[in-house]
């Protein structure tokens, strides 16, 4: 299975949603669905950054069709006020692309208490799906697309400790958040099987790319990694490939993850590659599904 961009299927007529869209790999997933015709919604926390970015879009894809709405994934409040707003503008949704997120900062709690990692970067896009589900369900062939990392493979659900409330471990922390988003797409993939829907889930890791993810990398282990960096990286555009990939390729089934396939999945042409044995668990993921409701304070019902 390759894909290429240019020979990806017209979305003309499509509506997507592309959380973090005004920088890094959210604003060049933004650049390929607009090339490709589909109207996008930029969630951004920052209307003003947001704006920004749509203008500099707009330079480079003329003609594209963009639209900014305020999307805060530090507040439940937020992420419902958004969902509301979009409702009440459309009344279907073709793609869901869930790429917002936060990597490796000092400990903080969201706005509704949670460790903010696995707040902003899970429990607020498993919200965001919950509530636009209705709508996905009844657009034909509708995707969701979570954003996952090599970080998973580091990563385990500690339901003890998922909000940090006895330790904190930064990176720690963004594993789980990133194995979560990841167990979410299979296991929302199981249940839409079993409904019968046709919508698909769907999951994609950019492997590395030098973007503002990495501002809580100390600047000595950044100056001292730099010469590897170079090596294992590859650009924002060309990481936004096995998101683009998962969201836009005909051939992709649901359940199924997405990356580079070159260098130790780090760079590379995008990919169908595997995830952890520990990714798969059916009774973790039911498990965390079921603590996702709880926390969310939404019952989701496929
Ligand atoms: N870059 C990599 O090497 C890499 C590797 C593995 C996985 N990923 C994943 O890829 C995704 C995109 O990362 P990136 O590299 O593009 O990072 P980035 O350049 O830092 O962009 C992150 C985006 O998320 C937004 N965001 C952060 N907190 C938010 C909040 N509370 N509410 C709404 N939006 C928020 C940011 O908005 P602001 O501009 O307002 O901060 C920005 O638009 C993430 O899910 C990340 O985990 C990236």
């Amino acid at each position: 299975m390759s894909f290429n961009l240019g020979s990806a299927p017209s979305q003309k007529g499509k509506i997507a949603i592309v959380t973090g869209a005004n920088i890094g790999l959210g604003y060049e997933t933004t650049i390929g669905l607009a090339k490709k015709g589909a109207k996008v919604i930029m969630a951004c926390r920052n209307l003003t950054k947001a704006e920004k970015a749509k203008g500099e879009i707009l330079k480079k894809v003329s003609g594209a069709d963009l639209e900014c709405m305020v999307l805060d994934l530090n507040s439940l409040q937020s992420v419902r006020a958004f969902a509301k707003a979009y409702a009440a503008k459309y009344d279907k949704l073709d793609l869901l692309i869930e790429n917002a997120g936060i990597m490796i900062p000092p400990f903080s709690k969201t706005a509704d208490g949670f460790e903010s990692q696995i707040g902003v970067n899970y429990l607020s896009h498993f919200l965001l799906t919950n509530l636009l589900f209705p709508l996905l369900k009844k657009t034909p062939d509708s995707r969701i697309v979570t954003l996952s990392s090599k970080a998973h493979e580091g990563g385990k659900i500690d339901f003890e400790n998922l909000n940090a409330e006895k330790s904190y471990s930064k990176i720690g922390a963004y594993s789980q958040s990133k194995l979560a988003c990841l167990m979410f797409a299979y296991e929302l993939q199981r249940r839409l099987e079993k409904s019968g829907s046709k919508t698909i889930a769907v999951s994609a890791h950019p492997g590395v790319s030098n973007t503002n993810l990495g501002q809580h990398i100390p600047a000595f282990f950044k100056i001292l990694m730099s010469p590897v960096f170079a090596l294992m990286t590859h650009s924002p555009e060309n990481a936004a490939l096995p998101t683009l990939m998962a969201a836009l390729d005909p051939d992709v089934k649901g359940g199924s993850y997405f990356g580079p396939t070159g260098f130790r999945g780090m760079k590379g042409k995008p990919g169908k590659v595997e995830s952890t044995s520990l990714s798969h668990n059916e009774e973790i993921a039911r498990k965390l599904w079921a603590v996702s409701e709880e926390l969310t304070g939404e019952k989701f019902n496929i």
